[in-house]
């Protein structure tokens, strides 16, 4: 087995608030354990145009603060094709880059997972998603801090909707996972919440949002995940309460890009901390294609092609609690 004496890390994919905090990190852990370091600029696309950069513990300095990522981030269309992925590897090779610690989501990890069968080179993954739809951590670098977001956004919302008796669909991000929706619904006291994982059927929305309004209630908040399933965007959603509830006043928000900004939580700067070093440890023990996560507030490690293909389990229970809270 190869010493590993240089590692190269890099984000991928959606950025989300923590990022930072990992590539200080990893390079912090490189330095004390005496491996260099490089950092990759815009993930896989950076990788092909050798766009690296060597990194000391110095390179990191109040970094841990900052939302973004200071490495940049992209989907690279080149990375999906053999000659993408082959100037990649000539690149590693030229600057000596003996491992590689991939940053991202599920699908920075689908590629992590076929260079590796391709050229053998040792891969490790630390999940950074705002969407947290990873198999094998109970949370992903951005998550909270993308959930406190909305909740922060929801209730000023809540506010104006309350002045005006107005109900207001909020769309949050999460791609195809309800987390976000979900968990700042009930956070932020929704009224009703809208995931990809349950459709209830616009029906039981529309019972719910009437009983809402037979007991007294002058305002609403319905969340929806923006992969919710029921067929309708959510100012088509809107639209269909309107014309059935004339009573209401209805306005869309579209939070959007905004969950992805802002400075990390506590939790995702020391999530991002604990899973920089293990990810180091493993590259330096000869280990590979492993994704590091949080279970049980330990350190874990899961294949990874296991933690793409895993899938996701959302707390269902938080439904029925939600539903109990809008008595
Ligand atoms: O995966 C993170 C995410 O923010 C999703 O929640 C959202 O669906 C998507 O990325 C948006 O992608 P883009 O920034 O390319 O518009």
């Amino acid at each position: 087995m190869k010493k590993v004496k240089k590692i190269a890390v890099m984000t991928s994919g959606g950025d989300s608030p923590g990022m930072n905090a990992a590539i200080r990190s990893v390079v912090r852990a490189c330095a004390y354990y005496r491996t260099e370091c490089v950092g990759i600029y815009r993930g896989y696309q950076g990788l092909i145009e050798g766009d690296l950069v060597p990194m000391t513990a110095r390179s990191v300095n109040n970094i841990v603060h900052k939302g973004g990522t200071i490495l940049k981030s992209a989907r690279s269309k080149d990375f999906r094709t053999k000659e993408g992925r082959k100037k990649a590897y000539e690149n590693l090779l030229e600057h000596k880059v003996d491992a590689l610690v991939v940053i991202g989501g599920d699908g920075s990890f689908t590629g992590g997972v076929v260079f590796n069968k391709e050229y053998n080179f040792p891969i490790i993954g630390i999940p950074g998603t705002i969407d947290n739809d990873i198999f094998g951590t109970s949370h992903t670098l951005g998550y909270d801090t993308a959930l406190n977001t909305a909740v922060e956004a929801i209730d000023k919302i809540r506010d104006t909707a309350s002045s005006h008796n107005r109900l207001f669909f909020v769309e949050v991000m999460g791609r195809d996972a309800g987390f976000i929706a979900l968990n700042a619904g009930v956070g932020a006291g929704a009224e009703e919440i809208l995931i990809p994982e349950e459709d209830l059927g616009l029906e039981r929305m529309l019972e719910s949002l009437k009983k809402s309004r037979r007991t007294g209630k002058s305002s609403s908040i319905v969340v929806v995940a923006e992969g919710d399933k029921s067929g309708r965007n959510v100012y088509q959603l809107a639209e269909y309460v309107e014309e059935n509830m004339p009573e209401y006043e209805v306005r869309v928000s579209v939070l959007g890009h905004m969950q992805r900004g802002g400075s990390p939580s506590c939790f995702d700067r020391v999530l991002a901390s604990r899973l920089g070093v293990k990810a180091v440890e493993l590259l330096i023990d000869g280990k590979t294609n492993l994704m590091v996560g949080l279970k049980d507030n330990k350190v874990t490690t899961t294949e990874l092609e296991k933690a793409i293909k895993g899938g996701h389990t959302i707390d269902m229970d938080l439904l029925r609690v939600s539903d109990i809270m809008t008595t």
